[in-house]
């Protein structure tokens, strides 16, 4: 599987530790980053990683800010991407199953690295479940057309 990843400067500590799990899992690992906790945008990071997904060029996303939700807000401006803030395991198992989730936003300020590497391996190992989700995913897409956004990053 390939994965993107990308954090901003709140984000940076704990990604470089979860890149450490991505590649136990032999995940094949892109690092879009930051490189620093010197202070940066977190738009700037999260859109290469949505845009990424979105173009098929990575199977899934993985977006560390200070919260996970400014990382989150971006990933999900970007057709086709649907992204959830995970913090438990219970969620990430059901975003997995229901929402079919190709982006995965955590808060290094919420949450400590064993809790973190615990969410990202159940992220990434649980599939969809498909049957009476599809039809809300589809709805999602309609969404998605009603605002103009039906060609979205693959059409461009
Ligand atoms: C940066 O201070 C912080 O705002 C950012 O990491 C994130 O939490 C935004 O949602």
């Amino acid at each position: 599987m390939r994965v993107a990843i990308a954090a901003d400067h709140g984000g940076y500590a704990l990604k470089e530790q979860m890149k450490n799990v991505l590649k136990e899992l032999n995940m094949e690992v892109h690092d879009f980053g930051t490189d620093s906790e010197q202070s940066v945008d977190y738009p700037d990071y999260g859109i290469k990683v949505a845009e990424g997904v979105a173009k098929g060029d990575f199977d899934r996303g993985i977006l560390i800010c200070g919260t996970g939700l400014g990382m989150s807000i971006v990933a999900n401006k970007v057709p086709g991407v649907r992204c959830a803030v995970v913090h438990d395991c219970f969620s990430a198992k059901a975003t997995r199953e229901h929402n079919d989730t190709n982006v995965l936003a955590m808060g290094a300020r919420v949450i400590g690295p064993g809790l973190a590497e615990e969410i990202v391996r159940i992220w990434l190992t649980t599939e969809f479940a498909g049957g009476r989700h599809e039809q809300r995913l589809d709805k999602i897409r309609l969404i998605e057309e009603k605002y103009g956004q039906e060609e979205g990053v693959r059409g461009c």
